[in-house]
């Protein structure tokens, strides 16, 4: 029996035992076979996107001793912010799978780096050697949190592809524009393409990942397929989905919600339970399928990734720069 410590990031006060993951048998089977992601999209016709197939997630080595229970899947492909598909939780799920294509689908590297590119998402993954599993707490600022095993690969890398020039001070991420696909930009819900942005030091720490998958599956369209954002100690807003650019920047880039709300929603957005937002508290959280017994938890400083991500912030006031 292999015994192995834990990373920082897998471990939390919600420890279970990997017996609890219900999806882990069918992964760990189709791992067996040899099959992995692409063997996933092929048993399940239709309902994924093919953006990773012929990329299987590497093993990870930490995997499986995660101490993380993750949320059942029903829930994280069905309980959803995805405003360009609706403002109701249940929207996105029915309204991102209407016919919105995301395969094929082009990512663009610009601004003040040496490598502008374009890429198809595909040849992405293939560039940055392949995608990896990780299991993260996902806390909402609208205070509900979620336990999600994502597929990807550590923003780092992609950083490094584009070799950003030393005035690069910020990334600022853009989502596509199809309104005839997304029924909540025809109805200008919020201003659009939605964006985000962040630090280029906040974008290089270990925990900074961009997400190509979820349960060893392609990311479901209402989960941002192709490929989004994750950064697990910032509010969920901060995750962007379905990217189509990432600019680097000289200066703060705006980000959607700040734009929207500026008295509510701020440029760092990182999870903290001694700000409040305006209208409610911060200080818990409801755990989304945790059922009557164990559906509240006291939210964590950066959402428990202090140790990780602390020192980004030192000498910064958390309460104006929330
Ligand atoms: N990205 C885009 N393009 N549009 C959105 O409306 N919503 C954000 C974020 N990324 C959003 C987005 C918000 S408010 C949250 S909480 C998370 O996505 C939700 O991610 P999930 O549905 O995968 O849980």
């Amino acid at each position: 029996m292999l015994i192995r410590t834990p990373k920082d990031w897998e471990t939390s006060a919600a420890v279970t035992t990997e017996s609890h993951y219900h999806a882990r048998p069918r992964r760990e089977f189709l791992r067996t076979l040899g099959v992995g992601l692409a063997g996933a999209a092929l048993l399940r016709p239709g309902s994924l996107f093919a953006a990773t197939a012929g990329f299987p997630p590497k093993p990870n080595p930490l995997y499986p001793a995660s101490a993380l229970k993750p949320t059942a899947e029903e829930y994280v492909t069905g309980y959803n912010n995805f405003y360009e598909f609706g403002t109701d939780k249940e929207d996105p799920k029915v309204q991102a799978n209407k016919g919105w294509k995301t395969d094929p689908w082009t990512i663009e590297l610009k601004g003040l780096v040496n490598h502008p590119a374009k890429f198809d998402v595909n040849e992405l993954i293939k560039k940055i050697g392949g995608i990896e599993e990780r299991i993260y707490r996902f806390r909402c600022v609208e205070a509900w949190s979620m336990v999600i095993p994502w597929d990807g690969f550590a923003l780092a890398k992609l950083v490094a592809l584009a070799d950003p020039k030393p005035e690069a001070k910020y990334l600022k991420f853009t989502s596509f524009q199809d309104p005839k696909s997304a029924i909540g930009q025809r109805e200008g819900n919020l201003d659009y393409p939605y964006v985000e942005g962040l630090r280029i030091d906040e974008a290089m720490n270990e925990l900074a990942f961009l997400a190509t998958g979820i349960f060893g599956k392609p990311l479901p369209n209402q989960n941002g397929s192709p490929i989004r954002l994750v950064t697990p100690w910032k509010y969920g807003f901060k995750n962007i989905k379905s990217i189509v650019t990432v600019e680097f920047t000289a200066t703060q880039p705006k980000n959607t919600w700040n734009i929207m709300a500026a008295n509510e929603y701020g440029f760092y957005a990182n999870v903290n339970p001694k700000v409040d937002h305006p209208r409610w508290s911060q200080a818990s959280e409801r755990i989304i399928g945790g059922g009557f017994l164990s559906g509240r938890q006291d939210t964590l400083m950066f959402n428990g990734y202090e140790k990780q991500v602390a020192a980004l912030y030192q000498g910064l006031d958390l309460k104006k720069n929330y």
